[in-house]
């Protein structure tokens, strides 16, 4: 007998880390993509800002607002029954002050999240510890964090050298310190995430992190073949590019073939009320 799924909270993810599980977890930005995400079982979900490139055709995650961000929340909130909500901060959602913090915070918890993720290590340590005190559980960010991208001099691997290794590893420290219960790490050297895991007590995600993370995360895009940009560490498990590519070609083919809508996609008036209807208009 299959046992009853249950939703995910961060109880059922520190088990999972405890027993060594993998846990499961996928950017979605809409309500189709997160209903079938959570039928297919995973564990958590992130509404991620790079919602901007994905979504909203923009170049990068900066001009993403709180507005935009909850638009897609409330969507993602709509159809998820199991998985781990997560809601991702925006730029400036959490730069400004510790006030502007706990407010966008608290934005995504009133749409049904279960916690929300911020970049950053020790530079937003007073945000995060401000948001956890007010009961708000926060996963930290680290290692390629897009919304520095330009002072990071574009989408580079990090962690390379020991020094930056080391800082990163430091960042998780303080982001423990002042209360977040997870850290994802992106787009690092594997050895990053991995000391990590062995020198703090956060559940290690990773996005190009590596196998040591006791989870995972991609975008679903990424999955799917419709990414607008195509990290080095994504494997994508379906072109649905060609599919969606072939099915709107054949579509507008179809159309102006004449081709569609063939008879069963077409309803009839009974003829006593169309014959009707033409000596009405003098048609007959
Ligand atoms: O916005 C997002 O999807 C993210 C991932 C790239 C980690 O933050």
């Amino acid at each position: 007998m299959s046992e009853e799924r249950k939703k995910v909270t961060i109880r059922t993810l520190m088990k999972k880390k405890e027993a060594s599980e993998k846990i499961v977890w996928l950017v979605v930005y809409d309500y189709p993509t997160a209903l079938l995400a959570d039928e297919a079982g995973v564990d958590m979900v992130l509404i991620g800002d790079s919602l901007g490139m994905n979504v909203l055709g923009y170049e990068t995650t900066l001009p993403v607002t709180m507005e935009e961000m909850l638009h897609h929340t409330r969507a993602v909130v709509r159809a998820v029954k199991y998985a781990f909500i997560v809601g991702d901060m925006p730029f400036m959602s959490y730069q400004p002050s510790v006030e502007e913090a706990i407010k966008n915070a608290g934005a995504f918890l009133k749409t049904g999240c279960d916690a929300v993720k911020i970049e950053g290590g020790a530079e937003v340590a007073d945000r995060v510890k401000a948001i956890v005190d007010f009961g708000i559980p926060v996963i930290g960010h680290l290692g390629l964090t897009p919304q520095k991208v330009s002072m990071l001099g574009g989408y580079r691997l990090q962690g390379k050298t020991a020094e930056d290794a080391k800082k990163i590893i430091e960042d998780a420290k303080a982001l423990e310190e002042a209360g977040a219960f997870g850290v994802l790490i992106e787009n690092t050297t594997a050895e990053v995430a991995k000391l990590v895991a062995e020198e703090t007590d956060l559940i290690v995600f990773g996005i190009g992190g590596g196998p040591y993370c006791h989870g995972q995360l991609l975008l679903a895009p990424d999955v799917l073949g419709i990414g607008k940009i195509r990290p080095w560490f994504a494997r994508t498990y379906v072109n649905l590019r060609e599919l969606i590519l072939n099915a709107f070609r054949r579509y507008c083919e179809e159309v102006r073939k004449g081709l569609y809508p063939a008879e069963e996609h077409t309803r009839h008036m009974e003829k006593e009320e169309y014959e009707k209807l033409l000596e009405m208009l003098g048609k007959k």
